[in-house]
């Protein structure tokens, strides 16, 4: 008897199954009523007390193998047939569930496009800055007092590494490393160190714009800013306030005329229909001269703005900590947005 036994479980190793059939066909063989294990039970009475606890176990162990083999099948089969379901094609598409993007990424492609449109390109630069591309090549050398307006995270003094404060340090870079004419927007992250609130966070994100090349002027700054605002708000009454900026001269703010109209008009405008919405005025010669290009024969204009700024205006966020919190009930209503 432990030969036949012998002669079973070297079977099952050798077992083959390929479908639910074969493998109900071989649950029938070896475990129903009729089947081979049961019959081997009923055969141990006949085995000699001495070896029926060997018989015993041996058969034990062919029940145990059967049954491994029928559980790892049924899982590889239904493994298998919903496979098969991919071929019906009539069957409705899995739900693809879809994010959204950022209000502030929004915000920053629909500048980027309005840019890029006119002949713009994109460039960006690194957030951990240098001394010299953040401030002394600026025109803000040392001691100025400008670098008050803009409190600084240092990462370490002599040398001085610092987190950008503005995306001005890009038009540094960008006319260090390229020849006039040039056109170039940067958007990118910038930290201060300030109190956060409902208006300040000690991060935010602005876009700078540069325009390097012979005979640029103030009409040429005005005019782009008025297609800017009228392509991005629908606004197209804007003046520029005289203001100060030590790497622009003439400098000027830009503000727009959004409306008396609502309630909400009058909280945002302060009651004056007007809107600050960036810094701008006619490149400084002396940052010119400090990415060695020729002041004299050439002129530009730049300008900056905070993109979150923006995003609060055109969605009517009251807290700029809501940008940041990563909250889906808000994130979610951006979805219908690009
Ligand atoms: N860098 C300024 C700021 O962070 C914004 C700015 C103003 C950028 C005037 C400019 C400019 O390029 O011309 O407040």
């Amino acid at each position: 008897m432990i030969e036949e036994i012998e002669k079973h479980l070297a079977d099952l190793k050798k077992i083959k199954i390929i479908d639910t059939d074969g493998l109900e066909k071989f649950r029938i063989k070896y475990i129903s009523k009729k089947g081979i294990v049961p019959h081997l039970f009923s055969q141990l009475k006949n085995v000699p007390d001495s070896k029926k606890k060997e018989v015993g176990l041996k058969i034990n162990s062919i029940k145990q193998t059967v049954n491994e083999i029928i559980t790892i099948h049924k899982e590889k089969l239904s493994d298998k047939s919903q496979d098969d379901s991919f071929e019906d094609l009539t069957k409705p598409a899995n739900f693809l569930k879809l994010g959204s993007r950022h209000p502030i990424s929004i915000v920053k492609n629909k500048i980027i496009d309005i840019f890029l449109k006119v002949g713009f390109d994109i460039s960006e630069g690194p957030e951990i800055e240098d001394d010299w591309h953040n401030f002394t090549a600026l025109n803000l050398a040392e001691h100025h007092p400008a670098r008050d307006m803009q409190d600084t995270f240092y990462i370490s003094k002599n040398p001085d590494w610092l987190l950008r404060t503005h995306t001005s340090s890009v038009q540094i870079r960008h006319m260090e490393n390229n020849d006039p004419p040039i056109r170039t927007i940067s958007p990118g992250r910038v930290y201060r160190n300030e109190d956060i609130s409902a208006r300040s966070h000690c991060f935010f994100h602005q876009v700078e714009g540069l325009y390097v090349d012979k005979a640029v002027s103030f009409v040429d700054l005005k005019q782009t800013l008025l297609h800017f605002t009228k392509e991005l708000f629908g606004k197209s009454k804007i003046r520029l306030r005289p203001s100060y900026f030590p790497f622009t001269e003439p400098s000027a703010e830009l503000d727009i005329y959004w409306g008396l109209e609502t309630e909400a008009d009058y909280r945002i405008t302060k009651g004056t229909g007007w809107l600050e919405i960036l810094g701008c005025g006619m490149v400084d010669p002396n940052v010119l001269k400090n990415c060695n290009i020729d002041s004299e024969k050439f002129s530009g204009f730049a300008f900056g703005l905070g993109i979150e700024r923006i995003a609060m205006l055109l969605y009517q966020i009251e807290d700029i900590r809501t940008l940041y919190e990563n909250d889906l009930r808000f994130l979610n209503q951006f979805k219908s947005s690009i």
